[in-house]
């Protein structure tokens, strides 16, 4: 198994990429803690997880929570932390004209400051060496109407894996990022769209459907273990091909 024994932490582990993420992670061996906002889902992902992993209720753009959870984390399972995943983040709708600084703030806070405390608060829990992985998306590089708010959080998702992976390579610390294209998670509930319109989207995809969040979930296995051990500061596209291949 390709993380046994080891300690892995996700944020926003109650649904979609993940909940997948963990529940691959368990799979090969590891022990997971668990984090989101809403208590009753993230434990009801543990319960289906079973008993490797543990929840842990909190908000990732919030450092006194995320310094309780990997104190609470280390100490459960006795070891410091071998991989940390960054996911926790929201979509919002965005048209510029009638956003507020305040709701851009809030995606800005959860999608950039979210991703920024959970590295920052990690560094005293995470061992060596350890890998850091970043949820960024292909927003980060493809302007998208109504969605400036979000696109401009992600590109600054994949800049700071850059960055930080600059800051602690000599640490024997790690840090890419992954960009997933679309996949099919609750985020589109939460932006009002429909499986169907979702299906609709996926008909520009060259693969032609939205990727299942294991299919993410095996690119950050990836980045976790030592077969990506050579590489840091990099971004990897999982997308169907949308990054990569032209329309025409
Ligand atoms: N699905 C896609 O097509 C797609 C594409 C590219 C990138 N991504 C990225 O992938 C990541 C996961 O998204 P998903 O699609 O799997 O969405 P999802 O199913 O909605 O999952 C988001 C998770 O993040 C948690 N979360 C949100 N804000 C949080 C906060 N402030 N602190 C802690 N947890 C928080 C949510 O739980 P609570 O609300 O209970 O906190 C939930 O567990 C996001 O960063 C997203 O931007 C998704």
């Amino acid at each position: 198994m390709l993380l046994e024994n080891r300690l892995a932490v996700v944020t926003g582990a109650s649904s979609g990429i993940g909940f997948a993420t963990a529940q691959r992670f368990v799979s090969e061996g590891a022990r997971v803690a668990i984090s989101a906002r809403n208590a009753d889902k993230l434990e009801q992902a543990a319960r289906e997880l079973g008993e490797h992993a543990l929840p842990i209720v909190a908000d990732a753009a919030n450092p006194a929570d995320m310094q309780r959870l990997y104190s609470a984390a280390t100490a459960h399972f006795g070891r410091a932390v071998d991989v940390l995943v960054a996911n926790a983040g929201i979509s919002r709708q965005t048209p510029v004209r009638e956003t507020s600084l305040e709701q851009f703030s809030e995606v800005m806070n959860v999608n950039v400051g979210g991703v920024y405390a959970t590295v920052r608060e990690a560094l005293p829990f995470v061992a060596r060496p350890a890998s850091i992985v970043l949820v960024a998306s292909l927003a980060a590089n493809q302007g998208t109407k109504h969605f400036s708010a979000y696109c401009a959080s992600k590109a600054a998702v994949v800049s700071l894996a850059k960055s930080f992976a600059a800051e602690l390579v000599d640490q024997d610390i790690r840090v890419n990022s992954i960009s997933p294209g679309v996949a099919n998670t609750p985020i589109f509930d939460t932006l009002g769209m429909s499986e169907a319109q979702l299906l609709e989207w996926a008909k520009v995809i060259p693969m032609k459907r939205p990727a299942d969040p294991a299919e993410i979930a095996a690119a950050i296995l990836f980045l976790a273990t030592d077969a990506s051990r050579y590489m840091t500061g990099a971004d990897i596209a999982v997308d169907g091909g949308m990054s990569g291949i032209s329309p025409f």
